[in-house]
């Protein structure tokens, strides 16, 4: 609830610096225009608006009409990447977004690095809104370079948006290894200690409450935190990015989605130190393809059901994909204690190379030795697993099914599961606890501690189940 009232003060402020500075706005338009030569893109669609000549037209061409293109610049920014663009971001945004058409750009260019400290653009906006990124945006560079009366949650978030893109060649850097190296982060105390938090750290990309988003083309690198979070969203389709950090930086998720519907995760690359995707409650609808992991800790559905919460999430795919180098493939992940459900997931076409759990339920996940057994779980039921291939790390078996005592995993199936150590010819038997599913063909190592059919104390009409 606190970060509610937060949230509704940044709402409110953002309210109050889009009074202020839709007026600073049209102040820099007239006084910009004298300028718009020496900055090529930097046009605005106030009135008069300015045709461009052929020989203003940008040479890489991806926009041939830039009446609608709002530059950084033209607002004020810098990009030596030293100084704070803070607020000449937060005009382009301003500007860009109570713009009568129906389709504008703002426009990071090519060739300048900006750096800005967290910021939340908000909408609604009045028509479909691009976020450009062609140059670098970055973050203060590190915890003692961020504003003290800034969040540490978060960097750039996106609020309240309907109908956007956030695309372009360029890269966004969120310069965490000095957030990684906290005394608070796993190990990084004095002798390797970890000392206690609060260990805050910003999620680079943040998008909360919006609808219709396009993610495409960029390179995401070295966030503080999780790189992306989407949450309360509907419909968003992420096409070839690149997520880059290094395997050992800690509790940097690539995309973690929450309470969203309708994602499309398509031919992109993350390489990072914590899930590659995961999937927290309230998602459905979700479609991954060709995505490479690795090394990352695989794509994870939960943690679920903490605290004894209610979770739900069903109908998500994930097929033409490659993990390698990972410490889990394909993973559920549920509290005991928990409710809810996990329901039609499918895993297909994957390619697995060296990997630690490359097919994992984990119905005990705790993060302490010492959570108690409790009788109620989140319930895991109509997994499939087809075509599943590659080499597993020996230092675990392949296949990892470990259900709730009270609410077994149901029908787990598997097809076309060929795993095989990625060193030795050590070769590890399957696990299953209390895990009921059928074979469709002969597995690669052979299954045999599935049960087949259902469990006799499965209660179909469960209140717990609800989603
Ligand atoms: C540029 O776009 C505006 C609206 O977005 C449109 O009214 C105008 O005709 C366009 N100009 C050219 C030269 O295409
Ligand atoms: C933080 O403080 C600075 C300087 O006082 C101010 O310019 C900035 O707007 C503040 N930022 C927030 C998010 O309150
Ligand atoms: C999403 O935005 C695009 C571009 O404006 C628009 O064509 C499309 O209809 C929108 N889709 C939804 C579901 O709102
Ligand atoms: C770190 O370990 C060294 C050697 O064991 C010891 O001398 C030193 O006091 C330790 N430092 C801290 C802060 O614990
Ligand atoms: C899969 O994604 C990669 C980028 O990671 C891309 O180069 C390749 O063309 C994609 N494959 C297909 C079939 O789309
Ligand atoms: C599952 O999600 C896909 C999108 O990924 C959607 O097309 C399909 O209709 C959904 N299936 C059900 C049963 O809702
Ligand atoms: C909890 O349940 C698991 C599985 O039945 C069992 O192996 C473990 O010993 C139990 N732990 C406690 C503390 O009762
Ligand atoms: C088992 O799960 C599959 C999807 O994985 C689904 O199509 C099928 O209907 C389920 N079978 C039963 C008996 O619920």
């Amino acid at each position: 609830m606190s970060s509610f009232v937060l949230l509704s003060f940044a709402i409110w402020l953002s309210f109050v610096s889009c009074l202020l500075s839709s007026s600073q706005a049209r102040w820099h338009h007239h006084t910009k225009q004298k300028h718009s030569h020496r900055h090529r893109h930097s046009y605005i669609s106030h009135p008069p608006s300015l045709s461009p000549s052929p020989s203003d037209s940008p040479d890489d061409g991806y926009y041939i009409n830039d009446t609608n293109i709002f530059d950084v610049r033209a607002f004020g920014a810098i990009g030596d990447g030293i100084v704070d663009d803070t607020e000449a971001f937060k005009m382009a945004w301003d500007t860009a977004c109570q713009s009568e058409d129906d389709s504008v750009v703002m426009l990071v260019p090519y060739g300048f690095s900006f750096m800005i400290q967290s910021t939340i653009f908000t909408g609604p906006c009045h028509g479909y809104l691009m976020l450009r990124v062609d140059g670098t945006l970055m973050t203060p560079d590190g915890p003692d370079a961020w504003p003290k009366n800034a969040s540490r949650r978060q960097w750039l978030v996106f609020y309240r948006i309907d109908g956007m893109s956030l695309e372009g060649g360029g890269v966004i850097d969120g310069r965490g290894q000095k957030w990684w190296d906290l005394p608070c982060k796993p190990h990084k105390g004095p002798n390797g200690t970890t000392l206690p938090g609060p260990c805050d750290s910003p999620i680079a990309i943040r998008f909360f409450m919006s609808s219709n988003l396009t993610v495409h083309g960029l390179k995401i690198t070295n966030s503080p935190q999780f790189h992306f979070r989407f949450d309360g969203c509907k419909t968003v389709h992420i096409d070839s990015i690149h997520i880059k950090s290094p395997g050992l930086s800690p509790n940097t998720d690539g995309i973690h989605i929450e309470n969203t519907n309708g994602v499309q995760i398509y031919n992109s690359v993350i390489n990072n130190g914590d899930d590659c995707v995961s999937i927290g409650s309230g998602s459905y609808d979700l479609d991954i393809r060709n995505i490479t992991c690795g090394p990352s800790h695989g794509i994870s559905i939960g943690s679920l059901g903490v605290r004894n919460s209610r979770a739900c999430v069903t109908n998500i795919t994930v097929r033409d994909s490659v993990i390698k180098d990972s410490d889990n493939g394909v993973r559920i992940k549920t509290w005991q204690g928990g409710y809810g459900a996990v329901r039609g997931i499918t895993f297909s076409n994957i390619h697995m190379d060296n990997v630690r759990n490359p097919i994992i339920i984990d119905q005990f996940y705790c993060l302490t030795k010492d959570c108690t057994n409790q009788t109620s779980a989140v319930s895991v039921s109509d997994i499939q697993y087809t075509n599943i291939k590659g080499t597993y790390d020996i230092r675990s078996p392949p296949m990892h099914f470990a259900c709730s005592d009270s609410v077994p995993c149901t029908n787990l199936t598997l097809s076309e599961i060929e795993l095989l150590p990625a060193q030795g010819d050590i070769v590890l038997d399957p696990f299953c606890w209390n895990a009921y599913g059928d074979l469709q063909t002969l597995t690669i190592p052979p299954v045999s501690c599935l049960q087949e059919g259902l469990p006799s104390s499965v209660n179909f009409n469960n209140d717990n189940e609800y989603c």
